[in-house]
């Protein structure tokens, strides 16, 4: 049991969480620049957390204070998760000022064009590995322990339906596997400690950087919609939404798990191979 939630009740509540909210506690946002990361951002806000957001891209970090017009709520920071020494430098700069972590959000990842696997380059593999497992790995040890001094807190990694369903994205699709099987080891050897971890696994989703992949014709809208069960590709505050609930008092019994957010294509997308058959 998280002993600092037992002395006032809130853990049998589950209003750990709120409680930590309400006292100004904030969640650490990676790759908040743009796409999800932008949205869970902004939902956060919305929910009433303060925020410490974070991306490798310093130009994107200040516009983000423009277009939240300096939000009492938000401190934004460029942080490269592939670097211990920013990221380590990030929870002193908090510390320094007081802040309490209640929450993580591994959003900051690189993705892939389909490519042979035989011909993969090592060092291009290595940067997708060093962001998007490592990075992730990173920003957990720095900030899981700062939760459990301040009582517990929650974790949320965005991994993929490729870590459910990998697709011929030959370094991406592991390094998402990876990143689900860290959830579950963070969830079990955190859980006492009053930290919660779970993932969140993305579908196809309407970021600017898949609108490029789409209109570049790297990926094929039409095909992805034919094989969702909504008939649909998925919006980043659809994703967000999730992300809010896996780090509130409402999921207060759950974790270890990724959930999928992905309009359905996890459920249908194998339907494909009754061909015709289907529409008989
Ligand atoms: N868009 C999709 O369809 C989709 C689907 C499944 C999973 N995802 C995952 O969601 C996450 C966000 O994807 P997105 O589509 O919003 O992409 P995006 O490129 O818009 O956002 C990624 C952000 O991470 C930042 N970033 C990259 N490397 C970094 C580093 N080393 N340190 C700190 N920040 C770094 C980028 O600057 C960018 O702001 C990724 O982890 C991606 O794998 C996306």
């Amino acid at each position: 049991m998280n002993d600092s939630d037992s002395t006032d009740g809130s853990s049998a509540s589950g209003a750990g969480q709120s409680r930590r909210k309400a006292g100004g506690a904030c969640v650490v946002v990676t790759g908040a620049g743009g796409g999800i990361g932008l949205a869970v951002v902004q939902r956060l806000l919305r929910d009433g957390w303060a925020v410490l957001a974070t991306d490798r891209d310093a130009a994107a970090m200040t516009a983000l204070e423009t277009l939240e017009q300096g939000h009492a709520g938000l401190w934004t920071l460029a942080m490269d998760v592939s670097s211990r020494a920013q990221i380590d430098e990030a929870g002193r700069q908090a510390d320094a000022r007081g802040v309490a972590v209640a929450g993580l959000v591994n959003v900051a990842g690189i993705l892939q064009d389909v490519g042979p696997l035989l011909a993969m380059d090592l060092e291009a593999q290595r940067r997708i590995w060093d962001v998007n497992y490592f990075g992730a790995e990173q920003c957990l040890q720095a900030f899981a322990p700062r939760m459990v001094a301040n009582g517990g807190g929650a974790i949320v990694n965005i991994t993929s339906i490729n870590e459910l369903q990998p697709l011929p994205l030959h370094a991406y699709a592991p390094s998402k596997v990876a990143l689900g099987a860290l959830t579950r080891l963070a969830a079990g050897e955190l859980g006492a400690k009053g930290v919660r971890v779970n993932a969140v696994a993305p579908g196809f989703t309407l970021t600017p950087i898949f609108k490029e992949k789409l209109e570049s014709g790297k990926r094929d809208a039409g095909a992805i919609e034919a094989h969702t069960a909504l008939g649909r590709l998925v919006g980043t505050e659809e994703i967000a939404a999730a992300v809010s609930f896996l780090l509130s008092d409402e999921a207060s019994a759950i974790t270890g798990v990724s959930l999928p957010v992905d309009a359905g294509w996890l459920s249908t997308a194998h339907w494909m191979n009754f061909g015709t058959l289907l529409a008989q």
